[in-house]
């Protein structure tokens, strides 16, 4: 995704972890310029994001990050675009509380670190961008993919888990009177 500023400029590292500060490096921290360019990325991307999951409203904003306790880590090619970088996507995370149905159809309260919005540039899906963002992410926290949960997981999400994770049972998540598919658990395993 390109954009008509240097992405470079905003974001210093390959991956950036952005979160309520909006920061992506020590430059933007005093530049207010800089942070509007990184609020226009945030918004593009919450965007494209909904757009990709048929969703009536962004999920992902740079207004909602500042006020909600999420992180988003961002990914840049900084080499393409005549070097002025473009951004490759983004995966948001947060703890969230869920009521979770065991095998006896029992509440379980949990709040386990969720994936709430995860996009990769159409045009470089099914790269393997997707999966290195994801595991950049699973080693920043330490955690196992089948100890968090997936927000309403797209037909594409859920392809993805299978496929990296081999992450195919789901725990149905009770919310709003919705049961929703939590997949936590592997194949013959436990949650
Ligand atoms: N159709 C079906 N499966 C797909 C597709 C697709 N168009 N694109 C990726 N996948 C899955 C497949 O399992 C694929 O393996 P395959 O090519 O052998 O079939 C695998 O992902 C590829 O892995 P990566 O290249 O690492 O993944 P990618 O860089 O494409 O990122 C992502 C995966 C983020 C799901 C991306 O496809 C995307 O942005 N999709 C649109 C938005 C979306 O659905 N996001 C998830 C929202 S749900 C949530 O965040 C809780």
């Amino acid at each position: 995704m390109e954009f008509p500023f240097d992405i470079n400029q905003l974001f210093s590292e390959k991956v950036s972890i952005l979160d309520q500060s909006l920061l992506g490096s020590r430059k933007s921290a005093s530049r207010p310029d800089l942070q509007a360019h990184i609020a226009t990325v945030i918004d593009e991307l919450g965007r494209a994001s909904a757009k990709a999951q048929q969703l009536t409203a962004p999920i992902t904003s740079a207004s909602k990050l500042q006020t909600q306790r999420h992180q988003l880590y961002l990914m840049k090619d900084g080499e393409s675009n005549g070097g002025r970088g473009v951004v490759v996507g983004f995966l948001k995370v947060g703890y969230k509380k869920l009521f979770l149905l065991d095998r006896q159809g029992a509440h379980i309260e949990a709040e386990p670190l969720c994936v709430l919005d995860f996009f990769i540039s159409e045009n470089v899906q099914r790269h393997g961008y997707g999966l290195e963002l994801f595991d950049f992410m699973l080693q920043h926290k330490s955690l196992e993919p089948t100890l968090m949960a997936y927000d309403r997981p797209s037909p594409k999400l859920l392809s993805f888990l299978a496929k990296h994770h081999c992450l195919t049972q789901s725990v149905p998540q009770v919310q709003s009177a919705q049961l929703r598919k939590v997949p936590l658990r592997k194949p013959d395993g436990d949650i």
